[in-house]
C-alpha cells in the first residue's frame, strides 16, 4: 500500500531534496516546505535513512480546508489512529497556523488530541488512554484554512547524523552543507577543498556523499517503533544501503583552517564519521594557501562578519578568497554568506546565486566556474 509523504526542507532547498530523492529512485515533487512523495512505508524508511538534504520524513495522514474546530475534529477523527498508535502510546500534537480562520495553535492542538482520545477510546473499547509507551510526535498545519496532519518518521532531525558531539563556533547545519554540496560544480571524483573547515561539516558531508555512505546509519529512526511498519523490509533496507556504502571509495577531500581549537573539533568529527586518514586538514591562512595537482572545487562558510566590529576582517577575507581563486586557474568556488555586499569583495560576479537560510540568517550561496 502507498502513502504520501512529505520531505521537509529549509526554504530555498525543496527542490535540492525533491533531486535528491529521484536519484533514489523515488519521484518527488518539491513544494513549499519540501519534497512531497508517495510510496510505500520501507521507501519513507529508505529516505529517513539516505538522505542528506532533508530535515524530516512526514507521512501525511490528512489534508483538508477546515474553517471551524468542528472541521478540524472532523477531519481529525477520521484517521484510522487506532492502525496507527499503539494503546500506550504517547501522543504529542504540535502545530501552527497561518493566516487561517483557526488562528490558536493552543485550540487546534487541544482539539485535534482529544478527537485522536476519543477515536482511540472508542475504536479500542478502552476508558483510558495511558500515554506512557512510545511517543508519536503528530503536526496540525493550519495553512491558509487548509489543515495537513502529519506523523513523523524522524525523530530527531535528520541533520543528527552523530558524528557531531562538540560544537564549534557558528557549524553549518549538516543538512544545509549537503545541500550547498548537491548545488556546487562538484563531481565526487574531483579534489574537495574548504579552506575555512572549522569543524569540518561541509568535508564530511561530502566524503558522505562520494562513498554514498546513508546519512543516518548510525542512528535509530521514530518510525523504527512505530507498530505499523514492515520491520523486515525495514531490515532489508538497511542492509541495502549498508551494502552501496563504499566506504573504500577513493576521492580527494581535504580542508584548512587557521584556529587550532576548531582543527581539533574537526579531527574527532572526522573520527565519529569514520572517516579519519581520509580526510586531510591543515593548520593554514587561506592567504597563504597554494594547492597543487589537479583542479577541483573549493566550498567555503567564511565567517559573515555578523557584528559590525567583525564585518571588515570578514570583508577583507573575501578578498583573500577571490585571491585563492585567482591563484588556482581551472578551480571553481562556492562560498555561502549573509553579506550581501560580497561579491564586490571578493572581486568578481557569481556565475550562479542561490537565496536560502542559514538558520535564520539570510543568506546567499555565491558559485564561482
Ligand atoms: C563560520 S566558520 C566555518 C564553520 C564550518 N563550516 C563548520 O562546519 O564548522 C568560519 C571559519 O573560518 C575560519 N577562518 C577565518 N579566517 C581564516 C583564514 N584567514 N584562513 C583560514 N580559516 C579562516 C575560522 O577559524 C572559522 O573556523
Amino acid at each position: 500500500m502507498e502513502n504520501t509523504f512529505l520531505a521537509t526542507a529549509a526554504f530555498g532547498l525543496e527542490g535540492v531534496v525533491a533531486n535528491e530523492l529521484k536519484r533514489l529512485g523515488i519521484p518527488a515533487k518539491a513544494e513549499q516546505g519540501g519534497a512531497r512523495f508517495t510510496g510505500t512505508l520501507a521507501q519513507a524508511f529508505e529516505a529517513n535513512l539516505q538522505l542528506r538534504t532533508a530535515d524530516r520524513v512526514l507521512m501525511i495522514l490528512a489534508e483538508h480546508e477546515v474553517y471551524t474546530f468542528e472541521d478540524l475534529f472532523q477531519l481529525t477523527s477520521s484517521i484510522a489512529w487506532e492502525r496507527l498508535l499503539t494503546r500506550d502510546g504517547m501522543i504529542h500534537v504540535s502545530g501552527k497556523c497561518v493566516r487561517s480562520q483557526l488562528m490558536s495553535v493552543r485550540d487546534c492542538q487541544a482539539i485535534s488530541k482529544k478527537a485522536i482520545i476519543t477515536r482511540m477510546q472508542q475504536k479500542l473499547g478502552i476508558s483510558r488512554l495511558p500515554e506512557t509507551g512510545t511517543r508519536f510526535p503528530i503536526d496540525i498545519a493550519v495553512v491558509r484554512d487548509n489543515a495537513r496532519i502529519t506523523l513523523d518518521l524522524s525523530g530527531d532531525a535528520l541533520n543528527r547524523r552523530g558524528y557531531r558531539t562538540w560544537n564549534g563556533e557558528a557549524p553549518l547545519r549538516e543538512t544545509l552543507a549537503a545541500s550547498l554540496i548537491d548545488m556546487s560544480p562538484w563531481r565526487t571524483q574531483m579534489p574537495f577543498y574548504d579552506p575555512c573547515c572549522g569543524t569540518g561539516t561541509l568535508l564530511i558531508e561530502a566524503a558522505i556523499k562520494a562513498t554514498s555512505k546513508p546519512a543516518g546509519l548510525s542512528r535509530k529512526f521514530a518510525c523504527e517503533d512505530y507498530p505499523f511498519m514492515p520491520k523486515e523490509e525495514m531490515a532489508a533496507v538497511r542492509e541495502k544501503a549498508q551494502a552501496s556504502y563504499s566506504a573504500d571509495a577513493p576521492f580527494s577531500i581535504a580542508g584548512s583552517d587557521l584556529d587550532p581549537e576548531a582543527l581539533k573539533l574537526c579531527a574527532k568529527h572526522i573520527a565519529q564519521a569514520g572517516f579519519t586518514g581520509k580526510i586531510t586538514t591543515s593548520l593554514t591562512d587561506l592567504k597563504t594557501l597554494t594547492l597543487e595537482g589537479d583542479t577541483g572545487v573549493f566550498l567555503c562558510n567564511p565567517p559573515y562578519g555578523e557584528r559590525l566590529s567583525d564585518l571588515k576582517h570578514a570583508r577583507v577575507l573575501y578578498g583573500e578568497l577571490g585571491k585563492l581563486l585567482k591563484r588556482h586557474p581551472g578551480w571553481k568556488m562556492g562560498v555561502i554568506t549573509s553579506d550581501a555586499a560580497f561579491e564586490r569583495y571578493f572581486g568578481r560576479r557569481a556565475t550562479k546565486k542561490r537565496r536560502l537560510y542559514n538558520g535564520r540568517l539570510e543568506c546567499e550561496f555565491f558559485i564561482f566556474e
